[in-house]
């Protein structure tokens, strides 16, 4: 899939992009601006068409608004940047900017809008009228049914929509290594997001030469396998599937391996830290990442394998102390000679953190966008662009 913008005559045409600049902050710094640099190549283009833009992300997972999730907090990394941009708290303000002459406006966090995650065709159609051409270059948030993702291109016909270069990039780098990826494929799977990431391993695990699972994703499957894991991350409705998963591998004969010793955290995640060395996790523990016979143990199938893909990170980034045997596992992974793909925004965070990211093969902006890419399931944000027809 290509995108369309090279051969678009934009000159004063408005013109909307949806990125994913949802990127680590802590106390309003930004941990790691990868998602961001990766959307200028599709932002300079359009500015370079003399295009004005109005660039929509969501950031977090917001309840009510929290101040630290406003998009405000991009604001001064486009200034930066090199940009002059003007930000819009509202579509109304955008709609204002853009009519003053603004060139770039950045619109608050589309989360922030009700209509965003709760499938609203109304407010899509309200989005619609910020341009008459809509990019989507959120590679990262391709697997969502966000209405800015799946619904808002229906309101434009096929020759006023389309990817953008990030897009078109990371299909074409992640196509090349699974089509001429080497076995042994080992993946390393761990974080959060465990309802959205357990069906993926299903579809994933039968290209695979071992599974190995950390926190916080590993605890479901663990508690279906019958282990302790003491006020882990814990997704009760996926249990059943991860009992099927656990079967299945067997039946592949595809090794899932679960860590031997854990950093965890007590009473909550977070609590003061402890080094477990133990495969079940005390009464009262949270299980916040790997220790170091882990580490070591995981490295001897790591150095075998020919291809590895990492997603979600194993610790925090906010709690460096939590990170020490994931960064030993990093710079294996950096030494050896695989084919290596690291994909999320904490884990690819950790990777520049670790000194690791120059060494790994190709570091994806996707999270659970790229695990669904690699599994071959359908993504609602591209799916949503291949409809030429209009919304009336
Ligand atoms: C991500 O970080 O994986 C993407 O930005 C999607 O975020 P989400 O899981 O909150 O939809």
């Amino acid at each position: 899939m290509k995108s369309h913008i090279p051969a678009w005559h934009l000159a004063n045409q408005r013109v909307i992009v949806r990125i994913d600049g949802n990127v680590p902050i802590d106390n309003g710094i930004i941990l790691n601006d990868q998602r961001l640099l990766a959307s200028m190549a599709t932002i300079n283009m359009l500015l370079d068409k003399d295009a004005r833009i109005v660039v929509m992300t969501h950031l977090g997972r917001p309840h009510d608004h929290e101040p630290e999730l406003s998009t405000k907090a991009l604001l001064p990394w486009f200034l930066y940047a090199g940009y002059d941009v003007s930000f819009a708290a509202s579509i109304q303000e955008a709609q204002r900017l853009l009519d003053a002459g603004s060139t770039f406006v950045l619109l608050e966090n589309v989360r922030f809008f009700k209509g965003e995650l709760d499938g609203d065709a109304t407010f899509a159609q309200e989005l619609a009228t910020l341009g008459t051409y809509y990019v989507n270059d959120a590679f990262g948030t391709l697997h969502r049914n966000d209405s800015s993702i799946a619904l808002l291109p229906a309101q434009f016909d096929a020759q006023h929509k389309t990817i953008g270069l990030l897009v078109e990039h990371e299909m074409h780098m992640l196509d090349k290594i699974m089509k001429y990826k080497q076995k042994p494929f080992v993946a390393i799977i761990g974080g959060g997001k465990v309802h959205d990431k357990i069906p993926l391993i299903e579809k994933l695990l039968p290209q695979l030469s071992a599974l190995l699972l950390g926190p916080g994703l590993c605890f479901t499957f663990l508690k279906a396998a019958g282990t302790s894991i003491g006020r882990s991350l814990l997704d009760s409705t996926r249990i059943d599937l991860c009992k099927e998963i656990i079967l299945k591998a067997e039946q592949l004969r595809i090794p899932i391996l679960y860590p031997v010793d854990y950093i965890v955290a007590q009473n909550s995640y977070d609590g003061p830290l402890d080094l477990v060395d133990t495969k079940q996790i005390p009464a009262h523990d949270v299980g916040v990442s790997i220790g170091p016979k882990t580490a070591q143990q995981w490295a001897q199938h790591i150095t075998q394998a020919k291809t590895i893909l990492v997603n979600g990170l194993m610790g925090s980034l906010q709690r460096p102390e939590t990170l020490t045997y994931v960064q030993d596992l990093y710079k294996i992974i950096a030494l050896s000679d695989a084919t290596s793909v690291i994909a999320g925004g904490d884990s690819v965070a950790a990777a520049y953190a670790f000194n690791a990211a120059r060494n790994i093969s190709y570091l994806s902006t996707g999270g659970g966008a790229t695990l669904h890419y690699i599994a071959g399931q359908p993504l609602p944000g591209l799916e949503a662009l291949k409809d030429g027809t209009k919304a009336q």
